[in-house]
């Protein structure tokens, strides 16, 4: 049976018995198995996707949420705050709906995919939208938060991230061993923050051997840790990652490094591509943002870059139902035909 988070790793995250455990059991989401593009079978690659699409809000979100909010409930928050570009939002509307707290999201108004606020809007949080990108939603949450009586639930909350290693842990258990690379996408960099963090306490306590390096992925227009640079006005079809100054810039950095790993830009049409790939290939429905992970791979493989036998661990970091908008405008609807057999088995191409 599926346990809380919380429960299964209680002895490595900072919770005591006085901490209510507010949970939707989340983690536990399945390593699979990918077939692989040509391009990794012929190098004998072996790609795993650890599908967090599979959380209870459909993204990884729920990993630092399911800690973020019991640890503010033990501390009486009544209320959780955060920015975001939507997954972030859904994951704090559900738990702190959970909890029986109020929840406000501040979101930059028209780019946040439709599932994603249907799921906000539905668990009850108070939606506020501003005229302005996420990097501008943070900093308004961040002052509001140590202005008013409400606790900061996004990932510059260290309980995020505590919640969100916990992926490193499951992959090392499956797996039996730490992968020889781990490919993200990176938005406001928590994620590879966390990662890396989970990563380094195996090795730590010699629990793995060499930990993965670890590979971040950000869309070309929204590359700033890639170009160095906050970018003013990000832009990427994959929403989730439009972002031009991620909070845990350094952490990024201090996981690329000290991992021997890389954070590089891929295209709008790469992400594209591996997205179509992961829907019509290997069966895994992801959004948009999740795909950068195998869009950087692949580069990366096509480049001779992937040694040999490798074991390669992608993490998709959010279901594909959350940003129907994309697949509706990527993939073209066929007008309908006449309700008869012949008509059908035309349209069908099976005649
Ligand atoms: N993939 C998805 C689906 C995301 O929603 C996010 C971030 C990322 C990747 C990047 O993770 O920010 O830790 O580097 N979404 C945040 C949000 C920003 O508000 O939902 P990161």
């Amino acid at each position: 049976m599926r346990r809380p988070l919380i429960e299964r790793y209680r002895h490595r995250l900072p919770v005591s018995e006085k901490t209510p455990v507010i949970t939707l059991l989340e983690g536990s989401t399945p390593l699979v198995p990918l077939k692989g593009p040509p391009e990794a079978r012929a190098r004998d690659v072996q790609l795993f996707a650890k599908y967090e699409g599979l959380n209870p809000t459909a993204s990884f979100k729920d990993r630092g949420m399911t800690l973020a909010v019991s640890k503010a409930l033990e501390e009486g928050a009544q209320a959780v705050a955060a920015a975001s570009t939507g997954n972030t939002s859904a994951s704090a509307a559900a738990y702190a709906a959970r909890a029986g707290i109020k929840a406000v999201v501040v979101l930059p108004a028209g780019y946040v995919a439709l599932g994603k606020l249907a799921q906000t809007l539905v668990h009850g949080a108070r939606i506020v939208q501003v005229e302005g990108n996420f990097d501008a939603a943070l900093a308004i949450v961040r002052e509001l938060t140590e202005r008013y009586p409400v606790a900061l639930v996004n990932s510059i909350n260290p309980y995020r991230i505590e919640g969100q290693k916990t992926i490193a842990f499951e992959v090392v258990e499956d797996l039996g061993g730490a992968p020889d690379f781990h490919a993200l996408p990176v938005g406001n960099a928590g994620n590879i923050t966390a990662h890396w963090k989970g990563y380094r306490e195996l090795a730590e306590a010699g629990a793995i051997g060499r930990p993965p390096r670890m590979l971040g992925f950000q869309a070309e227009g929204a590359a700033p840790i890639v170009k160095g640079a906050p970018v003013e006005k990000p832009e990427t079809v994959a929403t989730a990652i439009r972002i031009g100054n991620p909070a845990s810039w350094e952490g990024a950095i201090r996981a690329r490094d000290e991992s021997g790993g890389a954070i590089e830009a891929v295209t709008d049409e790469e992400i594209l591509s591996a997205w179509r790939y992961l829907a019509s290939e290997e069966g895994l429905f992801v959004e948009p943002a999740s795909a950068a992970s195998l869009a950087g791979v692949r580069r990366w493989l096509a480049a001779g870059r992937i040694p040999e036998g490798s074991r390669v661990v992608l993490t998709l970091t959010g279901h594909g139902l959350k940003d129907p908008g994309t697949a509706e405008r990527e993939v073209r609807l066929p007008p309908p035909v006449p309700a008869d057999v012949e008509a059908v088995a035309a349209a069908a191409g099976l005649l």
